[in-house]
């Protein structure tokens, strides 16, 4: 049996004509820069993330980097956030000339550890980037909390978790700015880069506008107020990912229903000791499953993902190296040790399939075939 980490083509073939005949209709007006289709699919993010705004962006990656040049962020400030996150998190930090600042995460969400970030603000601290890890929200509570006393900007990175609720509130709709990315793995995934940012501040909607668009002046286009880029979200992605958006929770839903199969699965196996399984944390109200990521004891995770990988089944490990120890970094002076949750987390976890289209008997293959492996 193949049980790839994630196959689109399954997803594909049931959007097809849908998604075909929005393209065809962007094709005949030509108009691919910006515009309807744009606007429409803004105003459905804006909705569906509990926000007043929705910019339409190039990706989740200039997502990060837009709201922090909208708000002036750059060299000699410092933005806290953590060091187990995909790149871009602190790639667009270190961009725009400011300093990434890590903090250690939790062991029950892989998210920033709300509680050690205190100690971290300095003078020259400006914002906090929390990242909702997998499809897991942060500890936004506090995060706000914290960020309300020290009169600091919050960028949500939610690239990994449109839709997942923390105390019943959507990603996006916490902090001054929510980050999102279409690339295609993601639960809403275009066909190429594309991202969005969420604001509930007109006069923040209306700068990333301006910056999306080399910040141009909004009525005179050959006039600059200030100096962005070009960020605009293709109109053919709009198209694409508001056909999509219909169906965004049917298919968190399903993503759900497949992890609770895995956790009664595994928790029948006799290897349940050997590896832990991914918790709903604290006030998380939903997770996403974006990635359904175990974590591998005595290490063994490299053992059991060539064994996987051997029968049949994908699966990856998110992330190997912690952000603090990567090469490019090496100027920030971390060292191993710095963060030991984020290390501890790097060496054991994996990701197994989750996506909609899995059947219950390839999570059966996948969870005996673990049991084998880490039994031998
Ligand atoms: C946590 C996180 N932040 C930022 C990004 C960047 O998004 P993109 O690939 O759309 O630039 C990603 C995705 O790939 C991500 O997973």
């Amino acid at each position: 049996m193949q049980v790839p980490l994630l196959d689109l083509k399954l997803q594909f073939k049931t959007l097809k004509a849908e998604v075909m005949k929005a393209i065809e209709e962007l094709c005949d007006t030509q108009l691919f820069i910006l515009g309807k289709k744009v606007e429409d699919f803004e105003t459905s993010i804006a909705q569906y993330c509990q926000c007043k705004y929705a910019i339409g962006v190039t990706s989740g990656s200039d997502a990060l980097l837009a709201s922090m040049m909208t708000e002036g962020i750059g060299i000699g400030d410092e933005v806290i956030t953590t060091p187990f996150s995909f790149f871009a998190t602190a790639g667009a930090i270190a961009r725009i000339g400011a300093k990434p600042v890590f903090v250690d995460i939790n062991e029950a969400d892989f998210n920033i550890n709300a509680d050690l970030i205190e100690s971290k603000i300095t003078n020259k601290t400006r914002a906090i980037i929390p990242v909702h890890l997998f499809g897991q929200m942060a500890e936004m509570d506090k995060i706000i909390d914290i960020s309300r006393k020290h009169n600091l900007i919050v960028i949500e990175d939610g690239a990994q978790a449109i839709g997942s609720e923390y105390l019943k509130c959507k990603a996006g709709s916490f902090g001054d700015y929510g980050c999102f990315s279409f690339f295609p793995s993601k639960n809403l995934g275009g066909f190429g880069d594309g991202g969005i940012i969420t604001t509930n501040c007109k006069d923040k909607s209306d700068l990333l506008k301006s910056f999306r668009n080399h910040g141009a002046d909004s009525n005179n286009k050959y006039i600059y107020n200030h100096i962005g880029g070009n960020f605009r979200l293709d109109a053919i992605q709009a198209a694409v990912l508001q056909v999509k958006l219909k169906y965004l929770d049917s298919w968190h839903l399903a993503r759900q229903k497949n992890a609770d199969e895995y956790r009664t699965l595994f928790a029948r196996s006799s290897i349940s000791g050997k590896i832990i399984l991914p918790e709903i944390a604290g006030n998380a109200t939903k997770h996403i499953y974006n990635q359904f990521c175990i974590r591998v004891k005595n290490g063994k995770r490299d053992l059991l993902k060539a064994g996987l990988n051997k029968v049949g089944i994908g699966s990856d490990i998110y992330y190997p190296v912690p952000l603090h120890l990567q090469k490019c970094f090496a100027y920030l002076g971390y060292r191993k040790s710095d963060f030991p949750v984020s290390e501890t987390i790097a060496a054991e976890i994996l990701a197994l399939p989750v996506y909609p289209e899995t059947t219950f008997e390839q999570r059966q293959y996948v969870v005996s075939k673990t049991e084998e492996i880490l039994s031998e």
